[in-house]
């Protein structure tokens, strides 16, 4: 079986992605979103996995972490990074991919998300396991320290998706806009 890497991530004006550590905004429906997105399931006996990159799990809340119902993949080049219980860890993205389609988890995973963060998502959008980018552009400016990458639009195409809501979003007077991208 090989992954279909689905990347999920909420980008401001410049791109921006995060502002030391953090989500530069705050916005429930749009994680509640991320959350339905990446827990939901057509087989009630399968999970979903969630790949991200080290700092992307420091930046969780101690409360939140693992995020719950998915497998949680940490990518770090640390050899001695540990887990525990919480998730797995893996060195590499092709690691992380080669992990969650081989047993035991092949049979047990439904979704391969990636959510983050910059380099992370620059490895999926590069990675022949490249599927779908579901990019919620947040139509505002806020400070921001890390980016999304460069993504080539002329590889991909706009998809619909009956799980992504249409048209213009807002909450606390930010506007904001789910688009699906699906590659040729
Ligand atoms: N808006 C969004 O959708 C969104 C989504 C996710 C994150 N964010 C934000 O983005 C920021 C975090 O993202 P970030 O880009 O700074 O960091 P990140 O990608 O989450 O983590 C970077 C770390 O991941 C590991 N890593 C990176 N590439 C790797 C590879 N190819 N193989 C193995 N390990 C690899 C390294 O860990 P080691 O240093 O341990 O080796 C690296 O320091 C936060 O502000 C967060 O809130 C926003």
């Amino acid at each position: 079986m090989s992954a279909k890497l689905e990347l999920i991530a909420a980008a401001c004006h410049n791109r921006g992605i995060g502002f030391k550590g953090n989500l530069p905004w705050r916005l429930k429906s749009e994680l509640e979103f991320f959350t339905r997105m990446t827990t939901n399931t057509k087989d009630a006996g399968k999970k979903n996995a969630v790949i991200m990159g080290r700092k992307t799990w420091e930046s969780i809340p101690a409360n939140h972490k693992p995020l719950q119902g998915r497998l949680n993949v940490v990518l770090t080049r640390q050899k001695d990074f540990d887990l525990g219980d919480k998730g797995v860890v893996c060195n590499s993205l092709e690691e992380a991919v080669s992990l969650v389609t081989s047993p035991p988890y092949n049979d047990q995973i439904e979704r391969h998300w990636v959510i983050g963060g910059s380099a992370i998502y620059e490895a999926a959008l590069n990675s022949t396991s490249c599927h779908r980018v579901y990019l919620t552009d947040i139509l505002a400016d806020f400070e921001c320290d890390t980016f999304f990458p460069e993504m080539d639009e002329t590889k991909f195409e706009r998809v619909e998706d009956p799980d992504v809501p249409e048209g213009i979003q807002e909450e606390k007077g930010i506007c904001f806009k789910y688009n699906v991208f699906q590659h040729k």
